[in-house]
C-alpha cells in the first residue's frame, strides 16, 4: 500500500465518519425539537412540560424511538406531515407577528390527533406546547378530551383550537368553558371554525367564549384546499370579564332586551305581518305557513349551549310536536330538547312514553297558584270546551264551593320557569296556543326580560275572527281584536323574537 492511497483510505473513513456524525447529529438535534417531555407521568396534570433537564440526551432518544415506533417514524417523514406542519407554522409566525404567541407562551393544541400543529410550534421555537386528543400521540399529544381538560386552572398562555373541533363538538359550551378555565388571564386563544360566518352565530361564538374578549378575525385557506375557507378567531382572556361575570345579575331581576343590530336584521328579513284582518283567516293563515322564513333557514345556529323546544298548550303529542316541529321545522341536525307544557289532563299518557320530550303537567301562568278551567257551564252540558285543552284560564275564586265546581289545575310562573330552565346560550324556539292567555303571557315574558331568552316563536293570536260556518259573523269566544293581535306581535319583533302568525 503506497502512501498515497493510505492518505486515501483514510481521507474515505474520515468522510464516512463525518457523515455518519452528521446524519446521527441531525437524528439528535431532531429529536430535542420533538422530545420536550421526560415521560408522562409527573406532576398533578399527569405530565410535565418543560423538562427539568433541558439537556437532551442519548437516553432520551433512545426512549423517544421506543415511545414512537416504526409506524409514526414514517409518519414524520411523509409529505402530508410535512405540508400540515408548514401550514401550521406559518399561521404561527403570523400569530408571534402580532404579538398573540411568543417563544415563552406555554401553549396547548386542541383535539389534532397526530399533533402537527404541536410539532410547527416546538420546531419554530415555542418549545413549552403540547396537544391534547382523545388518543394519546406521544410525545406530541396526550390523552385528554377537550371538554374536560386534564390541566389545571391557569395554566397556559396560548391555546389552539383547529381542524373543526369546535364545530363538531357535542359540548361547545363545555368546550369554550375548559378553555377559559385553563388559559391564563392575559392569554390567547385562537379558533378555526367553518362556521361563524353570519353575524348570528359569530355573536353565539362569542357569548360562547364569555370568558374572552374578541381580538381579531380573519378568512383563511383551508389545509385542505378542497373545504372552502376557514374562519380563525383570536380572543384574549380577560381578568375584568372574569370580575364581571362572577358578580352577574340573579335571574330574577328585571331587565329590559337589548335588540343587537344583526337580531334586527333577522327580523327585517322575516316574512311581513299579515296587516289586513284576513275574511277568511282559516285559510289565509294556514297558507302563510309557506311564508314563514324559520331563523334556521336564515342563519347558522351553530355554538349554541343547547337546543330547546318548548310547547306551550302542547295538547296531544301530534297535534304539533310530532306532526309539525319533529318533520318540518329546520333544525340543522341539532338535537332539540323538548318541553310540553300541558295542563289538560286527558293529553298526559301518552307523553309518558315519549322520549327526549319532558311533560309540565300544568298551565303557563303569571304566578304560580290554583287555576281553573273556566268552562261554560249550562246546566247538563258539562265539560263541553273539553277538546280544546288549556281553556281561557282565571285565578281561582275564594268560594269553596264554587271551586269544587271546577277543574282544578296548578299554574306556573312561566317566565320564572323559563329564566331557570334555558340561558342565552341555548337556542329557543317555542310555539304558543294558549287559548287568549297569550295576551297575559306575553306582556309578561317582555317585562321580566325573560322574552331574551327566546329565539323564534310560533304564536296563535286568538280574536273575534270571522266565522267560517256564517259568514258576517264574529266569533264571540274571544274579545281581542285581529288589530290588538297585531299589536302583540309587532311587541315581539321589536323585542328581537323572531314571531310568526300561527294558526
Ligand atoms: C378552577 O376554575 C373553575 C371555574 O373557572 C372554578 O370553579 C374552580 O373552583 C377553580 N379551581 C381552583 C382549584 O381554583
Ligand atoms: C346531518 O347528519 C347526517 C348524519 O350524521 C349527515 O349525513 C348530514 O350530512 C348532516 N347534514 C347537515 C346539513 O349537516
Ligand atoms: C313555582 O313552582 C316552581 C315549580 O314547581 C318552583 O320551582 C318555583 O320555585 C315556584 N315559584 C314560587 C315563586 O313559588
Amino acid at each position: 500500500m503506497d502512501a498515497t492511497a493510505g492518505r486515501r483510505s483514510l481521507l474515505r473513513n474520515i468522510l464516512i465518519r463525518t457523515i455518519f456524525c452528521f446524519v446521527a447529529l441531525i437524528v439528535i438535534v431532531e429529536f430535542a425539537y420533538v422530545v420536550r417531555i421526560k415521560g408522562r407521568e409527573c406532576g398533578s396534570g399527569g405530565f410535565c412540560f418543560s423538562p427539568e433537564n433541558p439537556k437532551i440526551s442519548s437516553v432520551v432518544v433512545g426512549a423517544h424511538q421506543a415511545a414512537i415506533g416504526e409506524a409514526s417514524f414514517d409518519m414524520w417523514t411523509s409529505k402530508q406531515w410535512r405540508k400540515s406542519v408548514d401550514y401550521f407554522s406559518s399561521l404561527f409566525q403570523d400569530l408571534i407577528f402580532e404579538g398573540y404567541l411568543s417563544p415563552d407562551s406555554k401553549s396547548l393544541c386542541i383535539e389534532m390527533s397526530t399533533g402537527e400543529d404541536v410539532f410547527a410550534l416546538r420546531e419554530i421555537g415555542v418549545v413549552d406546547a403540547i396537544g391534547i386528543s382523545k388518543k394519546a400521540f406521544p410525545p406530541l399529544v396526550v390523552s385528554g378530551q377537550a371538554y374536560r381538560q386534564p390541566f389545571d386552572n391557569n395554566t397556559f398562555d396560548f391555546e389552539f383550537s383547529s381542524n373543526g373541533g369546535l364545530d363538531r363538538s357535542a359540548r361547545p359550551a363545555n368546550f369554550a368553558a375548559e378553555i377559559g378555565r385553563t388559559l391564563k388571564p392575559g392569554g390567547f386563544v385562537v379558533v378555526h371554525t367553518v362556521a361563524a360566518k353570519d353575524a348570528y352565530s359569530f355573536n353565539s361564538f362569542l357569548e360562547l367564549f364569555n370568558c374572552c374578549r374578541f381580538i381579531r378575525s380573519r378568512d383563511i385557506d383551508n389545509l385542505d384546499s378542497s373545504v372552502p375557507s376557514i374562519r380563525e378567531i383570536v380572543l384574549k382572556k380577560d381578568i375584568e370579564i372574569l370580575a364581571h361575570e362572577e358578580s352577574s345579575p340573579d335571574r330574577n331581576s328585571f331587565k329590559k332586551c337589548s335588540v343587537p343590530g344583526y337580531k334586527q336584521e333577522i327580523i327585517k328579513n322575516a316574512e311581513p305581518l299579515i296587516e289586513e284582518e284576513p275574511l277568511k283567516p282559516w285559510i289565509t293563515l294556514k297558507r302563510n305557513i309557506k311564508n314563514i322564513k324559520y331563523i334556521s333557514s336564515m342563519v347558522d345556529v351553530s355554538f349554541k349551549q343547547r337546543y330547546v323546544y318548548v310547547d306551550v298548550g302542547a295538547r296531544s303529542y301530534g297535534s304539533s310536536i310530532g306532526s309539525w316541529f319533529k318533520k318540518q321545522y329546520p333544525k340543522q341536525n341539532k338535537t332539540f330538547e323538548i318541553y310540553a307544557i300541558e295542563a289538560d289532563k286527558a293529553f298526559h299518557e301518552e307523553y309518558r312514553l315519549k322520549k327526549g320530550v319532558t311533560l309540565l303537567p300544568y298551565a303557563a301562568w303569571l304566578r304560580n297558584e290554583t287555576l281553573f278551567f273556566e268552562i261554560t257551564r249550562d246546566p247538563g252540558r258539562k265539560v263541553q270546551e273539553r277538546g280544546r285543552g288549556m281553556g281561557r284560564i282565571q285565578p281561582v275564586q275564594s268560594s269553596a264551593s264554587y271551586a269544587a265546581d271546577v277543574d282544578k289545575i296548578q299554574g306556573i310562573d312561566f317566565a320564572n320557569w323559563l329564566k331557570s330552565t334555558v340561558s342565552e346560550r341555548d337556542f329557543v324556539v317555542m310555539k304558543m296556543d294558549v287559548e287568549g292567555t297569550e295576551f297575559h303571557l306575553i306582556p309578561r315574558l317582555i317585562e321580566t326580560g325573560a322574552i331574551c331568552l327566546i329565539d323564534e316563536i310560533f304564536l296563535e293570536c286568538h280574536y273575534n275572527r270571522w266565522q267560517r260556518c256564517c259568514p258576517g259573523q264574529r266569533s264571540s269566544k274571544f274579545q281581542k281584536t285581529y288589530a290588538q293581535c297585531l299589536d302583540l306581535f309587532s311587541s315581539l319583533r321589536k323585542s328581537g323574537v323572531l314571531v310568526h302568525q300561527w294558526w
